[in-house]
Parts: C-alpha cells; structure tokens; sequence
C-alpha cells in the first residue's frame, strides 16, 4: 500500500513535468488584471529563425524606432521606414537582420501583445511580431513581397468545466493564408520553463504539452510553423506550408520587451493608425476581432478584384498582337499567385482572340479569310446596313463571329499562356479606330 501510493506520487511526478502548468481563476483573474504581461510570459513561444542558401532572413524589429537599449516613440517622425525589395534569394537585404554567427542566439526583439478575455471560458494572447519587408522580388516578374509585415501566434487559454482550471488549449500560428491552428498537446515541440530559464533551445525536441511552444519563423515570408522544414528553397515553395524554416537562430524575449498593443495604449494608438501598406493586420486591429474570430482567420485580402481601362493603339483593318501591350498596362498581374484576367473591348466592329503570336503571315490570313466569311458589299446588294460604308456591316459579323473578350488564366504573377499563344486584336473597319478595353482580374494574391 505505502510502495503503491510512492510510485503514485513518482508517476504524478513525471506526469507534472510533461503537463502544461494550470492556474486557477482566481489567478487568471490576477493575471488579467495586472495587464496580461505575466501571462503572455509564462506561455510565450520560444521563436527560431533560419537561413538558407546561405542568406540571412529579415529579423523581427521594433515599429518606431526602439531597439534594444530604447523604447519606441511613437510619433510619425519615428516610424520604422520600410525595407526595400531585393532580388530572390536576398531577402533579408536592407532590413534588420540577426547579425551573429548562426547556431547561436539572435538579439532582442519586441513582442507587441494583446490579451482579451472572450467570455467566462476563453482567454486568447496574441504575440504581434513586426518586420520592415515581407518577401523578395524575383527577376522583376513577382513581387513576393511588399512593404511591411506584421505576423503572429495566437495564444489560446481555456477553462475545464469541471476542474474550472485554466489552461492554453490551442495555439493559432499566423501562416501563408490564415493561420495552423493546433490543440496544445498536438504542438511538434514544447519546453519547459525550467528549460527556457536553463537556456535551452533546440533540446530538447519533440516533447509534447509543456507551456511554452517551439515556434519556426518561415526565412522569407515568416509564417510561422511548429516544425523545422528545410527542404525547399525555391521562390513558389516560400509562399506555401513547404516554406523553409530553421533553427540557426533562437530568442526567447524577455518580459521587459513586451509591449502592450491594444488600443488602450499609446503603442496601440500609434499602432493602429499608422498606414503600414499592404501589412494590415496590426495589433490593434487583429485584437478588435480576435474573440469573434473562433477559427482565427486572418483578416487580409487575399481575393481580390481589380479593374482598369485602357485604350488600344488604334489601327486600321487587320490583326495585331497586343500581348506586350495588355502587360504593359496591367502591372497588376503580377500580384496575383493564381487567378483570371478578363479582357473585354467595348465595340462591335473589332474583336480580342488568342491565336499565333510568332509568324506574322498567320495574321495578315486570318484578316484575308474573314473577309472571305464576311464580303465587302461591292455591288449593294448583300447587306441592308450599308450606311457607314462597304466595310461596316462584314465588320459586325466577323465581331459577332470572333468575340469581344479573352479570358485567361494567371499563374504566378504571369499570364498562363502556352509557347505560341498571344493576345490578338483584330481591327475590321478600314480606317483607324480608338478601342477601348476593359480589364477584370480576379484571384487569390501572393
Ligand atoms: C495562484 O497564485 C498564488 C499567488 O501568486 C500562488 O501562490 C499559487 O500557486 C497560484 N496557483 C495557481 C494554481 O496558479
Ligand atoms: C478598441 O478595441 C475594442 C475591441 O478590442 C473596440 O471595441 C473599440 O471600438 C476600439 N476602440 C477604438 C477607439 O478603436
Ligand atoms: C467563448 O469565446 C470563444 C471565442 O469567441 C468561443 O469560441 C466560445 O464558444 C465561447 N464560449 C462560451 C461558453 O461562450
């Protein structure tokens, strides 16, 4: 009996040092009150950084100037400016990187963090982390990347209905689009605070349910994973879960540097009405729906519309090969990863097409073989509508049998178009016209 009840107490033991720590409500009440600061702390992730193709990532930094040995002044004069693009796979030029050797620790950093409690049961903490650049550019074709990046992990508290103990339940980790959204005990690796307070860092590794995750910044993009992944490189992969992450460096931030984001404070005053471009989820504004938001969508705008008009060169009868010029005219393309441009022209006596975009003989048959379809009214007698000339009516027919508008798929940043495809306009009248076109694009953004 006494033998058994020891083992007991051992087994309890071992259990405790694989178990998150619970607290009661009386303390997660304290905790709240005091500003969510302790709290944050005693559950904060553990963040790792790494390099590949032997470039350093752009590191986390402080929004208005602080640094390690400064707090931020929030004014518009202080705003961190935003880091250039550079070429792929340079994507932490210009922008603060670790800069110590790899395999150690990397410096401080802030974390701007918000606690809210939803409702009598739940408790989310979000750990804001803030970047000067997002991403790379490659070739000048994609833009990866854009001003700004504002990423973070999600802390979610739960309390059991029968032992009304409180305890982080899942963990939302802000990713490519929306977010991984993991139950505690399913995190790839956790660590003690002991640990953390020990200094260690990759060990150890794949040890479930303690209170503080292991989290993986993603090199170029920083989404954020619970696992390493060091396989793929290439530009595509970076805006994806394949995204390449490592652990050449690690910061475990220290209470000091947390900085109270919600619209309550001046940093989240300051926060939340500063225009960080594209990188639009800032504290504030992911606090004002973190509890409305169960899955933790993120709230960007990845679908997108676009529309604009442009004019074509005008031309007289005959079919041209515009490709170059809709490019020219829809930069916009490029944002897109996957979508659909729509090109329609406003007239009804030319027409839009794909066709042969090589040998120009191809066109000059085209034109000639409609003409054939569609005769000019030589002798008056084929056609009634003969008031705008011999040309206009063959002109109608030949819109109505070609089409006014192309749709074509976007790949990537480029128009999916196969070797020798390219966007025609084929003009029927016989003088020159001035055609307008409409562009629609649809689709999901890098
Ligand atoms: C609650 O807070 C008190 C005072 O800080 C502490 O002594 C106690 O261990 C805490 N208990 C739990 C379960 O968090
Ligand atoms: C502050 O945030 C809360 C939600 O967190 C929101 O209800 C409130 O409207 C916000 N106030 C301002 C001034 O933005
Ligand atoms: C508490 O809030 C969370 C987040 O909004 C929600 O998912 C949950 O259902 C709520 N629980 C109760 C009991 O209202």
């Amino acid at each position: 009996m006494w033998l058994n009840s020891r083992y007991t107490v051992l087994a309890a033991l071992v259990a405790q040092a694989t178990a998150v720590t619970q607290i009661t409500d009386a303390n997660m009440t304290a905790l709240l009150n005091q500003g969510g600061v302790e709290l944050a702390d005693r559950y904060a992730p553990l963040w790792f950084f790494g390099e590949a193709l032997n470039e350093v990532p752009c590191y986390p930094t402080w929004a208005f100037g602080g640094s390690p040995d400064s707090p931020d002044v929030y004014d518009t004069a202080h705003r961190t400016a935003p880091a250039p693009q550079c070429e792929y796979p340079d994507v932490g030029c210009k922008c603060r990187n670790p800069g110590v050797a790899a395999g150690s620790p990397g410096p401080a950093f802030p974390i701007y963090y918000t606690v809210q409690r939803c409702n009598e049961t739940e408790v989310r903490v979000v750990y804001n982390l803030f970047y000067e650049k997002d991403g790379a550019e490659v070739l000048d074709l994609i833009e990866t990347g854009h001003d700004y990046d504002w990423e973070r992990v999600i802390i979610v508290h739960s309390r059991n209905d029968a032992t009304k103990l409180w305890a982080p339940s899942r963990a939302l980790l802000s990713a490519h689009s929306g977010y991984h959204n993991i139950v505690w005990s399913k995190i790839h690796s956790t660590l003690t605070t002991e640990e953390i307070e020990a200094g260690d860092a990759k060990t150890p590794a794949g040890v479930q349910n303690n209170d503080h995750p292991k989290v993986y910044v993603s090199w170029s993009k920083h989404a954020h994973f619970d696992t390493r992944d060091t396989i793929w490189v290439d530009p595509i992969s970076q805006s994806t879960d394949n995204a390449f992450r490592s652990d050449d460096w690690w910061y475990y931030v220290e209470q000091k540097y947390y900085i109270q984001s919600d619209n309550s404070t001046a940093a989240g005053k300051a926060l939340g009405s500063t225009d960080w471009g594209s990188a639009t989820s800032n504290p504030p504004y992911v606090q004002a729906s973190v509890s409305s938001n169960p899955q933790g969508r993120k709230e960007t705008q990845k679908k997108m519309w676009f529309q604009k008009t442009f004019t074509l060169p005008s031309r007289s009868r005959g079919s041209y090969l515009i490709t170059d010029h809709v490019l020219s005219e829809l930069p916009e393309i490029r944002d897109y990863k996957v979508g659909m441009l729509n090109l329609f022209v406003q007239h009804t006596s030319c027409a839009l097409s794909l066709n042969e975009n090589w040998d120009e003989d191809v066109r000059a048959d085209m034109s000639d073989a409609l003409d054939r379809i569609a005769p000019y009214d030589k002798k008056g007698n084929l056609y009634r509508h003969s008031a705008e000339g011999e040309d206009d009516m063959p002109a109608h027919i030949k819109s109505a049998l070609i089409g006014a508008s192309v749709t074509i798929p976007i790949s990537n940043g480029r128009l999916a178009t196969g070797t020798w495809q390219g966007i025609w306009h084929l003009e029927f009248r016989t003088s020159r016209h001035s055609r307008k076109v409409v562009a629609t694009i649809q689709g999901e953004k890098a």
